[in-house]
Formats: structure tokens, sequence, C-alpha cells
């Protein structure tokens, strides 16, 4: 039998973590028209397939690439020196509450073009995607007007073009009450769900709908009636629960059938009971817990424990969280939540995948999905979060295509 031609193999590798099926030793990855064609032991794929171009991959790791499945890296200007603020000891809930915070980034948002809210992104995006995201999920939210919101989602829409990631929008404005309806919140509520929504899902701008459900933001009440005016104009929802305080944001989630809960720092038992009997997948941001300095963590273990499907996500955005590195938030899931090196790392591709109601099409290696991959110059897993703080040297791979060589930069 001939051969067949092949776009790629990545031949040999001596570890390859799938996402989905565990770990496997001494494999080879056939790629073709940016999908994996076929995955098995490298004595047996050698002879099937002609590659146009063959990587060595002994001696090395491979993992999917990384489902970055909450980020708000769209926004104008910086709040740098509100991070300093904080490192003197101020709150970043006081500082919300006296006008800065998300409505300190509304206020630069608002400013920004549309063409300067693409480039200033541009850079995060490609850091991201160097790092090993392969599919980027991006919020809304620090517009908080009908204008400036629908002007985020296109700058959304055109990182999307030609990105070799895929990118995924969510619709966020109900972010916090900007700072024009701070005596009428009900009125900017209906703003959201009466305009907003229509107005987003009618050009086809996001899949997603999120809410703040937080003390001193969003109630249940107003997070359940936001969600569900999502999903009466086919907006999935998704749910920022739990992060400073129980604030009733895992129940929501259950209720309205969210497709995750991200954050959850401070969800009770009763709410992960709720979100396993709902299928609501558990997204952990550990990278704001520490950038917020914030004491305690998401209960990872009691979740993972109690059967409960974990994603992890970066969060990057202008306030609680500059974070990039998917493999910094691996780190922090091991080495501050308790998860195993495997865990993270599934968390990370294939839990993320769930989260955004990808799993069929990536975030594992599996033969028909998407080839979205990392090949890692380290031997195992345990190497990775021990190097998690380092730009340890990588290539990846999004939809076949290489984005980043690791070669390249020896
Ligand atoms: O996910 N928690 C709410 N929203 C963002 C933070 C936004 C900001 O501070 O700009 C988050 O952490
Ligand atoms: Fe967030």
């Amino acid at each position: 039998m001939t051969p067949e031609r092949i776009d790629l193999l990545l031949s040999n590798a001596s570890r390859v973590i799938s996402g989905s099926s565990g770990v496997h030793e001494g494999v080879s990855i056939a790629i073709d028209s940016g999908k994996i064609k076929a995955m098995g032991p490298a004595s047996e794929i050698a002879g099937l397939f002609h590659p146009d171009e063959e990587v060595d991959a002994s001696g090395k790791l491979i993992t999917p690439g990384f489902v970055d499945s909450h980020t708000h890296l769209v926004f104008g200007g910086d709040r740098s020196s509100e991070f300093v603020q904080r490192c003197a000891g101020a709150d970043y809930e006081d500082i919300a509450a006296a006008g800065g915070g998300i409505r300190a980034s509304v206020r630069m948002t608002r400013e920004t073009s549309l063409e300067d809210l693409v480039d200033q992104a541009r850079p995060r995006l490609a850091r991201m995607m160097a790092a090993g995201s392969t599919t980027i999920e991006i919020k809304s939210g620090y517009g908080l007007d009908l204008e400036t919101e629908l002007r985020m989602l296109r700058a959304i829409r055109e990182l999307a073009k030609d990105c070799p990631a895929q990118i995924v929008a969510t619709f966020m404005g109900a972010h916090e009450t900007p700072d024009e309806y701070r005596q009428d919140k009900a009125g900017y509520l209906k703003l959201v769900c009466e305009e907003m929504i229509p107005a987003v899902a009618e050009e086809g701008l996001a899949e997603f709908c999120d809410v703040f459900c937080e003390r001193g933001v969003f109630d249940p009440d107003e997070s359940r009636m936001v969600l569900e005016a999502g999903k009466r104009h086919g907006l999935k929802p998704k749910i920022h629960a739990d992060e400073m305080a129980a604030s009733g944001g895992s129940t929501v989630a259950a209720e309205v059938g969210a497709v995750s809960a991200d954050h959850l720092m401070k969800t009770p038992p009763e709410g992960i009971a709720a979100m396993k009997e709902a299928g609501v997948v558990a997204t952990l941001l550990p990278g704001t817990t520490f950038y917020l300095s914030k004491p305690g963590y998401a209960p990872a273990r009691q979740m993972l424990d109690s059967g409960l499907r974990v994603a992890l996500a970066t969060d990057r955005n202008p306030g609680s969280c500059t974070v990039e590195s998917m493999l910094l938030i691996i780190g922090l899931a091991v080495q501050r939540m308790g998860m195993t090196p495997i865990e993270a790392i599934e968390a990370s591709t294939f839990g993320g995948a769930f989260a955004l109601g990808r799993e069929k099409s990536c975030g594992s290696l599996e033969t028909g999905k998407s080839a979205d991959l990392i090949l890692w110059d380290a031997a195992d897993e345990n190497q990775l979060v021990y190097e998690f703080a380092n730009n340890l040297k990588r290539s990846v791979w999004a939809g076949g295509r290489r984005i980043s060589d690791a070669s390249a930069n020896s």
C-alpha cells in the first residue's frame, strides 16, 4: 500500500497528554487539512503516511493547544496606577465603589475608536497565541452603552478575521452599572435586555451572554433576568459567580442552564451540588485570585471530587488579572488549588472546550478534531508545572498552521 500524502507528521513524541483520554507514550500524530488525521504508536503511523513536513518530537511532550475560555482582552487604556494603589493596600471593591475599577476602563474604552481597540488588543492576542492558546473567548463589557458595546464586539469580530486561533465572542453589557445610570439600575437593565441584547443578536456579534452576579453589582434576580433575555435571543448563558462573596451566582447558573459559571472562589457546597446536577462547567480563574492578592482560591479539589467538570482560564483583563499565559494558570492551579498536573492540563484544554460548547471540535487530541497542539521542550507534565513562570520553549499549531516555532527563537 502506498503511503498517503499528508501535510505534517509529528513523529515519535515520548509523551502525549490527549486532554480526553489520559497519557500516551511513543506516539506520532498525522495532520492534514487542519485536522488530526490519525494518532497512534509511532511504528504503526510511520508506514501509513508520506508527510510534506516531519517534525521530530522524540524526547518531548505534546499537549492540545490551550482553550482560554474566559478573557476580557479588548479594552481601552490601562489601570496600572490602580494596580500600584492596590499593592500599597487599597481594596479592589473599594476602588470600584469610588468610581474606579470597571467604570474607569469604561470611560477609557468609550473614548477609543474601533481601530484603536483592535490595535491595542493585537499584541495581547499575539502573546497569548505564542504561549499556546489556540481557542480564545473574548467578552464585551467595557462599553456599557449600546454604541460602545457594539464597537467592542465589532473589534472582536475584526480580531477573529484571519486569526489562526478560534475566537469566541461573549456579550457582557451587564458587567457593571455605568456612571449615568448609578441612580437607575433598573433602567440600565432594561437597556441591556430590550436594546443591547436584540441589537447584538441581530448583528450576530456574540454567541454567549454573561453577567457579573456579585454583591454591589447585579443580584441573582437581576442576573437571571439578563441571562433569560439573552436566551430568548439565542445567546447561551455564562455567569461571573461567587467571586468576592457567595452571592447566589452558582445557583442562578444551574437554574438558567448556564454553559459555565466562572470565578467561584466563594462557592458554597450547595452551589457545587446545583451545578453538578445541571451540568454547568466550573471555570476557575486562579490568576485573578493571585493578582488581587486574595487569600482564598476556588475549592477546586471539592469540585473535582464531586464530579464537576472544571475548566481553567486566564480572565485576562485590565483590572483584576493581566496574566495571559495559560501555563502560569496551570502552575497556580497545581500549586495553590491542589490540582494534579494532568487535571490542570485537561481543565485548560478539554475543560475549556466544554465551557465554550466546542468539545466536539477542539480541546483534545483525537482523530477528526482541529489540529491545535503544542510541542514542548520538556519531557513531561511535571517539568511543565515546575517551570510554570518561565517562557519555556514551545512550538504551537492552530488548525494545522504553525503559529509559533521554538526552533526559530533558539
Ligand atoms: O472577571 N469580575 C468581573 N470582571 C472582571 C474584572 C474586570 C475589571 O476589573 O476590569 C473579572 O475579574
Ligand atoms: Fe471575567
